[in-house]
């Protein structure tokens, strides 16, 4: 399973990578936001920290507003893929991206048979949004199941990144079904590091080696 960073923050990226378990990084408006730096600044610092897929947001609501924004981002760098949103305006987007070798990332999928469509579209890369489901009382992780198995069922090469992750839960269970690709954010990264056993286990080995005499 790959695993991308679901953040703008440099800082992050560079350790996460330094850890090695960067395989690539998703953007959104809001995460940019959060820097308080120019768009194009941050995703082209992003581009020379990781070597794998960068989605980068378009924000026009129309279809060739979203094409003209993926064909200049598209010329940031090779990485770049471009992140169009699921409506019937940015699926237009999506089939002239796929014609023109842009990689697309379509976003904001909150139900399979949403995804289904980004997969005949022609998108590289499909996002359904667990944690927000979640917040509204529905099973998000249910979602992407019956996605995975409808992109199967037709044999579509649309890669899954389950995205909009809460908890190491979410991550445990995309791996469980197969999802191709998990994006979270920074802070469930290193949860992923995490178990009490371990840290425990660690405290008892630190105390017993202080026990040997030293030389
Ligand atoms: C994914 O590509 C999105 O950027 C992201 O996962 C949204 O997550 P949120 O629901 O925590 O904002």
């Amino acid at each position: 399973m790959k695993i991308f960073l679901d953040t703008a923050d440099v800082e992050e990226i560079r350790q996460a990578a330094e850890m090695g378990m960067l395989d690539g990084v998703t953007t959104n408006p809001s995460l940019v936001a959060k820097t308080g730096r120019p768009f194009a600044e941050v995703i082209k610092e992003i581009t020379t920290i990781v070597d794998g897929p960068i989605s980068a947001e378009v924000v026009a609501e129309d279809a060739e507003g979203m094409l003209r924004e993926a064909r200049e981002l598209a010329k940031i760098h090779d990485n770049i893929t471009v992140k169009i949103p699921m409506t019937a305006e940015g699926m237009k987007a999506v089939t002239r991206c796929a014609v023109e070798g842009i990689s697309t990332n379509v976003t904001l999928v909150f139900q399979p048979l949403q995804g289904l469509l980004a997969a005949k579209a022609g998108a590289n890369f499909i996002s359904p949004f667990v944690g927000r489901l979640d917040d509204v009382g529905h099973d998000g992780m249910e979602m992407v199941a019956d996605l995975v198995e409808m992109l199967l069922n037709y044999e579509y090469d649309s890669e899954v990144i389950v995205a909009s992750i809460r908890s190491p839960s979410h991550v445990y269970r995309a791996a469980l079904m197969g999802a191709d690709i998990v994006t979270v954010p920074y802070k469930v990264l290193l949860s992923l590091f995490k178990h009490p056993l371990t840290d425990t286990g660690i405290a008892k080995f630190l105390a017993d080696y202080e026990k040997i005499p030293k030389a």
